[in-house]
């Protein structure tokens, strides 16, 4: 008895002292409002009252967010030298160490300065062959080296400053959005990603002498007499043609193709491509039907993936592939659309399930008032490489800022204990 009147008198006290940090924090937020956000033209009205949520913690939010984090420094320090490191090596054993490379930790080489001629390895080595790749969706071509490695090739199809309108998952691929991608996931800590870079090949010397026949019969000339592809694949048409420039190059992005088996599940967070809604559109309490069926490592990867996708845009990531039980980043180039445009529902993962893995929360927190997106500019810039427009990298850091906004919401409602998990 007396046991229970402990326990019930402890619970008062725990919730005394709840309620006391609850006013601590609201009094203190209040007290150093800073200026409104300008609230995005989201569609507040069909939004769930989430976003509202979300919004109201963007208004409030703690001013560290806003800043750099010096701690950052170092790590900035490290990539970039990564990123610089001499192209002068060997390329054979760049290949060599790529194909060795075993690692629960990265898909690739990327200690030892191995990153910068690994790059370099996939922006100019010579071409054996070149090939529609199989399956797919959007155009894209498969390059065999010389030294047998494989890449995939997806073609430029906008200007950088193009903005692609309608739904989240409309348009082509962003060749760009694919290398972008890339460097995010490095500066995020993704690495479970495979390197991408921009690389430019010239279509009467590098791809007509090597190209297969079943590629040959994708290629039409132009009324001006230069040589488009427009492919193979599910939404290849013949009248949408990749065509050169004036120099006589297709530019796109060169992604190492993984040799891998990986396994393939469908999103539980994927769009109905209709307009029908999806159940964790309209179910508030999606996450805990998933639960049973998916690991909490899983569901954390997920959510790390949706932070991921929400920073680019990318609202199209219907299904995942699993390797060694990690999800493989693979298929970037539906991010950097509009830079306008905030879909916060990629992010449901997050505010559906308020879990987070504490790895990815302390990386987060190193990267804020603008570092992120600083970093993959200073990055691009050593691969000689312009990724995206002022607007896209102003978008980015937006984003982040409300990322952090619903991380706040999350610990607001079930605390950081409940929030911040240690495994994975
Ligand atoms: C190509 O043709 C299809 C119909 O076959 C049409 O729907 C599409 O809009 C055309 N694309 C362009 C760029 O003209
Ligand atoms: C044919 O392709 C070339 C190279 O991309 C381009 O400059 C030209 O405008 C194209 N001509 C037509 C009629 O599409």
């Amino acid at each position: 008895m007396s046991l229970n009147y402990a326990f019930g008198f402890s619970l008062f006290l725990l919730i005394l002292v709840g309620l006391n940090i609850y006013f601590f924090y609201t009094l203190n937020t209040v007290g150093r409002r800073p200026s409104n956000f300008n609230v995005p033209s989201i569609k507040l009205d069909y939004a769930p009252s989430v976003f509202k949520d979300i919004y109201e913690y963007l208004n409030y939010l703690p001013i560290q967010y806003k800043n750099k984090n010096q701690k950052f420094t170092s790590i900035q320090k490290n990539l970039i030298s990564s990123f610089n490191s001499s192209q002068n090596v060997n390329t054979k054993n760049i290949w060599r160490d790529t194909e060795m490379w075993a690692s629960d930790e990265s898909l690739f080489p990327v200690e030892n300065g191995a990153l910068g001629p690994l790059l370099h390895a996939i922006r100019t080595s010579q071409i054996a062959l070149v090939d529609n790749a199989p399956k797919g969706t959007q155009l894209k071509l498969l390059f065999l080296l010389e030294g047998k490695q494989k890449l995939y090739f997806k073609p430029k199809r906008y200007q950088m400053t193009d903005v692609i309108r309608g739904n989240i998952y409309a348009g082509f691929d962003r060749h760009n959005s694919e290398v972008f991608a890339y460097y995010l996931a490095m500066v995020l800590n993704f690495k479970w990603i495979a390197p991408s870079v921009i690389r430019r090949i010239h279509v009467d010397r590098e791809i007509v002498p090597v190209a297969t026949m079943g590629l040959k019969r994708t290629m039409v000339k132009n009324e001006s007499g230069s040589l488009c592809i427009y492919g193979k694949c599910f939404y290849c048409k013949i009248n949408e043609t990749v065509c050169p420039n004036d120099k006589g190059e297709i530019e796109g992005a060169a992604i190492l193709y993984l040799d891998k088996q990986f396994r393939v599940h469908k999103s539980p967070w994927r769009r109905s491509y209709s307009s029908r809604k999806m159940d964790w559109e309209t179910d508030n309490d999606f996450c805990k039907k998933i639960s049973g069926s998916l690991s909490q490592k899983r569901i954390l990867n997920l959510v790390d993936i949706a932070i991921f996708d929400f920073l680019i845009q990318n609202g199209d990531r219907h299904r995942y592939e699993i390797y060694k039980d990690k999800i493989v980043l693979l298929d970037n180039g539906k991010g950097l659309g509009n830079p306008a445009v905030d879909e916060l529902d990629i992010l449901a993962p997050l505010y559906q399930c308020c879990i987070l893995s504490q790895s990815t929360w302390q990386r987060l927190e190193l990267v804020s008032g603008g570092v992120l997106t600083d970093t993959i500019k200073l990055m691009s810039v050593l691969q000689g490489e312009v990724l995206a427009t002022e607007e896209h990298y102003k978008a980015v850091e937006r984003r982040l800022l409300k990322v952090y906004a619903t991380i706040q919401y999350c610990i607001g409602k079930y605390g950081s204990a409940k929030v911040f998990k240690d495994l994975y």
